[in-house]
């Protein structure tokens, strides 16, 4: 074979491109209930211009080099420390190492803690990027079933348990406890506390990502696990994606010592943006940060609400829901009979591209053809309403 014949190329890809499933994608339909992004309007624009001009002009050698020493600019890294982890004693820049997204702080954490078959548990549903990157770092992956409080601790227990007896290396277990991806559940504090003991006594690790964090719509949410725990088996993945700029590419993991000190020694990337971290840290700690915050904030509550409404008023016979309490989704189950792949397609004859639910399960479970995400983050409100009244003709069409 010669290695430049294209075609040929294809025989050395990694077998783990066929084990893994399809990213999601930005769909060209006219209303998109699919991805999962935030409000591109309210992007702060002029602050994160300011932010970086002052980088440029006041500190550019530094913004501009290679931050391999530190991995991350110590100020940021100080700053999420008073932010996410105030409340916890002895917490310094130690614990602290900045990535480039959650996404990248997924996959560092992966890189660092799983060998070949080791386990990873994961909710059913969970968050589809969670399975390619813990998939595609070789662990396999095992469900505990969510309720309406999120991931089960009765089902870890269990799962722990029946895994040891069959001798796996059960080695963590993710779970996003503020309105997670897909379902929207908040956990709540006794959950929590539940969640960290079980771990504790199985010895295994619990990530807890925190992609949502702050987009709180009713309310401010329960302490996080990191902080339940101490920071103690516990490591707590963060993101500007969704408060601030998906593109900026920059969130943080906190762990202890230790574990930052092998995060960083499995980094192969010579650290993440400097310039960004220098920017963000001018608007994260400015006095706009939190009024950009309870912006947006305003934003997704009025279109969590008209979605809500707009369910009730057009889908009502369909599908039945919680209402979410913070982040970007409602997650719908359909009425006995309907399916969700069915669904799509007739919804996107309509106009409308929604998930079904099958992506945010581990192949084959008895929920995922019954379960619908829809995002409200991303249309206005006039355009959410249209959509979710298509919503309800596709329904209506299925029904017949
Ligand atoms: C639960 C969850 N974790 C992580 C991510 C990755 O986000 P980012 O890499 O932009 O921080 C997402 C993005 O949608 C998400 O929903």
């Amino acid at each position: 074979m010669s290695v430049h014949d294209d075609d040929k190329l294809g025989l050395l890809l990694s077998n783990r491109l066929e084990q893994l499933s399809s990213p999601t994608s930005i769909s060209s339909l006219e209303y998109d209930l699919n991805a999962g992004v935030p409000d591109s309007e309210s992007l702060p624009l002029e602050a994160l211009r300011r932010a970086f001009d002052e980088v440029l002009s006041v500190n550019p050698k530094q913004a501009l080099t290679y931050d391999t020493p530190n991995f991350g600019f110590e100020p940021l890294k100080q700053a999420v420390i008073e932010t996410v982890a105030k409340t916890l004693g002895g917490i310094d820049e130690s614990w602290v190492s900045l990535v480039s997204g959650s996404a990248h702080g997924l996959d560092n954490i992966a890189a660092t803690f799983v060998d070949e078959g080791d386990v990873i548990l994961v909710g059913a549903p969970t968050y589809p990027g969670a399975i390619r990157t813990f998939t595609s770092r070789g662990a396999k992956l095992i469900s505990v079933d969510q309720d309406e409080y999120g991931f089960s601790a009765v089902g870890l227990d269990a799962a722990l348990t029946s895994g040891a007896a069959a001798k796996l290396k059960i080695k963590a277990a993710y779970l996003i406890p503020n309105y997670d991806n897909p379902s929207s559940t908040l956990m709540p504090l006794e959950r929590r506390e539940a969640l960290i003991e079980v771990a504790k006594r199985h010895e295994i690790l619990l990530i807890e990502d925190g992609a949502y964090a702050g987009i709180d719509l009713s309310g401010p949410p329960p302490a996080s696990l990191f902080q339940l725990a101490q920071g103690r088996g516990v490591v707590y993945c963060g993101t500007f994606s969704k408060t601030i700029a998906t593109g900026l590419r920059s969130g943080y993991i906190l762990a202890s010592p230790s574990i930052t000190k092998a995060l960083k020694f499995m980094r192969f990337d010579n650290a993440s943006s400097s310039l960004v971290q220098q920017a963000i840290h001018n608007f994260f700690t400015s006095d706009e940060y939190p009024e950009h915050l309870e912006k947006i904030r305003k934003i997704y509550r009025g279109r969590r609400d008209v979605v809500t409404e707009a369910l009730d008023k057009y889908c009502k016979s369909f599908v039945t829901f919680s209402e979410p309490q913070g982040g970007f989704f409602h997650w719908l189950t359909l009425r006995e009979g309907l399916s969700a792949t069915e669904v799509r397609e007739v919804a996107a004859l309509q106009g409308v591209a929604i998930s079904p639910g099958r992506g945010y399960y581990l192949g084959d479970h008895v929920e995922q053809e019954s379960r619908v995400r829809i995002v409200f983050s991303a249309l206005d409100e006039v355009s959410l309403v249209q959509a979710i009244k298509l919503l309800g003709k596709s329904l209506e069409i299925i029904s017949k």
